[in-house]
């Protein structure tokens, strides 16, 4: 298992940012943990106050402490980075170097043509002196962020979440290559997820060679506040390989993401529940 920390570089309730973080929090495979990091919290860094620090800025330290990797999404301001991911990215050098070798993925975006291209150029300039790795390809710069979202905040252009798709891919093969001669192949084997899941509107799926769906989870946003899972279906010569429940995992990290309930509705979600007890917070029943 690994561990990543989520920052968000805007501090707005409705940023499109976060919006995006949510998704990209949704894609990660099952055997990636993320926290979602409050950056609006810490008092601006003041270097007078260290080596106590403040209680905030220690609390955040020893959370990067745990990390493995940070996902951060950000906009553009003023061509470069919020001031809040700055405060942020100091506090953390201090006085020991809290991000040293965790990797990244940078996302930037905007509802501009540029995709905060300057904006994800300058917090990579910051990695190179406290040793974050990035991810290098795919570069993900979004454009026109305020058109892309549906009404419960998804994305609607099933490309755009396939590109999202790829760079978090990129990320997790980051995250768990720990030596240049890892191979690719050796990743997969660790990787604990049976099968690769794309997210569709109201599903997420995998298809064959054939291009029939062999596995499948459906959702809804029809109850305020809860995801309704209404179907989950494994093809009979898939069955038995743990991908049920890898389809159950996905809509929990989504649901945790969003902040959403879950409502059971279909037998193996029901029965998944009532088995495993660890996730009783997070269901609704009718
Ligand atoms: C102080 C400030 C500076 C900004 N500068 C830029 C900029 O340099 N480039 C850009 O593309 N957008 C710029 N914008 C517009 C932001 O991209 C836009 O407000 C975006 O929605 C903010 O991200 P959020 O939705 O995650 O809060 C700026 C916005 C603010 C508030």
């Amino acid at each position: 298992m690994k561990k990543i920390g989520v920052f968000v570089g805007s501090l707005r309730k409705e940023s499109y940012s976060k919006k995006i973080a949510k998704v990209l929090v949704s894609l990660l495979p099952s055997n990636v943990e993320a926290e979602f990091l409050d950056t609006g919290v810490l008092p601006l860094f003041n270097d007078d106050l260290d080596p106590n620090g403040v209680p905030e800025w220690n609390h955040f330290r020893s959370q990067l402490d745990t990390l493995d990797g940070l996902l951060i999404v950000t906009p553009e301001y003023n061509r470069s980075i919020p001031g809040a991911l700055k405060n942020a990215m100091d506090i953390g050098s201090r006085p020991k170097n809290h991000f040293n070798g965790q990797v990244a993925l940078v996302v930037s975006d905007s509802p501009g043509n540029a995709g905060g291209y300057g904006a994800n150029h300058h917090l990579r300039q910051t990695f190179t002196t406290l040793n974050i790795t990035p991810v290098q390809q795919p570069e993900v710069y979004l454009a026109h962020v305020n058109t892309i979202f549906d009404e419960h905040d998804m994305i609607k252009d099933e490309r755009t979440v396939g590109f999202l798709q790829s760079a978090i891919d990129a990320f997790t093969q980051l995250l768990y290559v720990t030596s240049l001669s890892t191979s690719v192949s050796d990743f997969l084997e660790n990787s604990t997820d049976p099968l690769s899941l794309t997210l569709g509107d109201g599903h997420y799926y995998h298809k064959n060679d054939a291009g029939d769906i062999v596995a499948e989870i459906k959702f809804n946003f029809d109850t305020p506040g809860a995801l309704t899972i209404t179907s989950t279906t494994v093809q009979p010569e898939l069955q038995g390989k743990g991908i049920a429940k890898q389809l159950v995992l996905k809509v929990i990290a989504m649901a945790k993401a969003y902040q959403l309930k879950i409502i059971p509705d279909c037998n193996y979600a029901k029965s998944f529940f009532e088995t495993n007890k660890d996730y009783a917070d997070l269901v609704q029943y009718r």
